[in-house]
């Protein structure tokens, strides 16, 4: 091995492109060189995305349906774009105007889609587990659009390929050491917990920042280092990752105020002036503009060419990463060279 080569953990197998995996459930069922894999065969739909035609036939005669049973902007139309960009029929299932409403189970559900002969279902719901449970029940591929607090794989996908194009545009290639700060409502947040999983696979130095109620019991056993307090947390990070109060997932209130929680967990331009010169500004979305971010820190431009903030393009590199996962699970269904059907 030369000085060049990557760890062992982050090169594909010799000789083979087959990704092991039936469904997209989690980032904890990936190993390395699969995330990396992942972010590659998404470069080319970055590209694609950027042309004025942004269509290609690759899953002409196939039928995906995202199965929605919480609310979704970005999530739900991304996946809907990355289906019609790569051909495929595209069908939106809306919880709230389903048979879910009048009483029927979860596994009925997943009985009644594989009936349909789908050939890729993407789940979003408030239960931790149902993706799993439902890809269990069907022969398609399943991607994870989010369930519960559990993961959100695609996007700390979309989130990984965000700062590796960063990376790349200062010259760096690693997450090897890369510093990361991620602060809001770790305990209920998916998004963190995909992210956590993802970076640290990848040998990033991954802070969380949470109050005392709003961070895991035993979170360092995730190999992250905890703080509650975000000027610590903060200090000389590369990157700065805001999540928010997931007000939807508490029992009753978490924080006193948004005011107070702003004063001590929000993003400000003077608190972002901890962080390294060059950190990037991430937040998933949907944010909450004067709570856990500021106006002027979420829209902070480029400056001398360098990306600040990266939440549009993290919209960006989210149709391209959906492209990816769609294209990679349905390649053993459409019978592409080298994809043998699992055993
Ligand atoms: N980041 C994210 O999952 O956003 P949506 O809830 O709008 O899909």
């Amino acid at each position: 091995m030369t000085a060049t080569d990557p760890p062992a953990s982050t090169r594909y197998p010799a000789g083979g492109e087959a990704f092991p995996h039936k469904d997209l459930t989690g980032i904890s069922e990936l190993a390395p060189w699969q995330i990396l894999y992942l972010l590659d065969e998404a470069e080319q739909w970055v590209e694609l995305n950027r042309q004025r035609t942004k269509h290609v036939d690759a899953l002409a005669g196939l039928t995906i349906i995202n199965a929605f049973f919480e609310n979704s902007t970005r999530t739900l139309l991304s996946f809907e774009i990355a289906g019609k960009r790569l051909g495929a029929d595209v069908v939106n299932m809306h919880a709230a105007t389903s048979s879910v409403k009048k009483g029927e189970t979860l596994i009925d559900t997943a009985a009644t889609l594989n009936a349909m002969r789908v050939d890729a279902i993407v789940i979003r719901h408030a239960s931790s587990g149902a993706v799993r449970l439902i890809a269990d029940q069907v022969d398609c591929p399943v991607l994870n659009a989010g369930d519960g607090r559990h993961e959100h794989p695609t996007q700390a996908l979309l989130d990984a390929l965000t700062m590796r194009r960063w990376l790349r545009s200062r010259g760096l290639e690693e997450f090897n050491g890369l510093k990361v700060a991620i602060c809001g409502d770790i305990l209920h947040s998916r998004v963190a917990r995909s992210n956590i999983l993802l970076l640290t696979a990848l040998g990033a130095e991954v802070r969380v920042c949470a109050p005392p109620a709003l961070m895991p019991a035993a979170i360092e056993q995730m190999r992250v280092t905890p703080f509650h307090r975000f000027d610590e947390a903060i200090e000389d990070a590369d990157v700065v990752m805001m999540l928010r109060l997931q007000n939807e997932r508490m029992s009753g209130p978490f924080v006193p105020s948004a005011r107070e929680y702003r004063h001590l967990y929000g993003l400000t331009q003077t608190r972002l002036e901890r962080a390294a010169p060059h950190a990037l500004v991430m937040h998933p979305g949907p944010m909450n503009r004067g709570v856990e971010i500021d106006s002027n820190v979420a829209d902070l431009p480029e400056i001398d060419g360098m990306v600040r903030s990266a939440i549009t393009g993290q919209v960006e590199m989210g149709v391209a990463i959906r492209m990816a996962c769609l294209d990679v699970l349905t390649r053993r269904a459409r019978g592409v060279p080298g994809w043998e059907p699992l055993a």
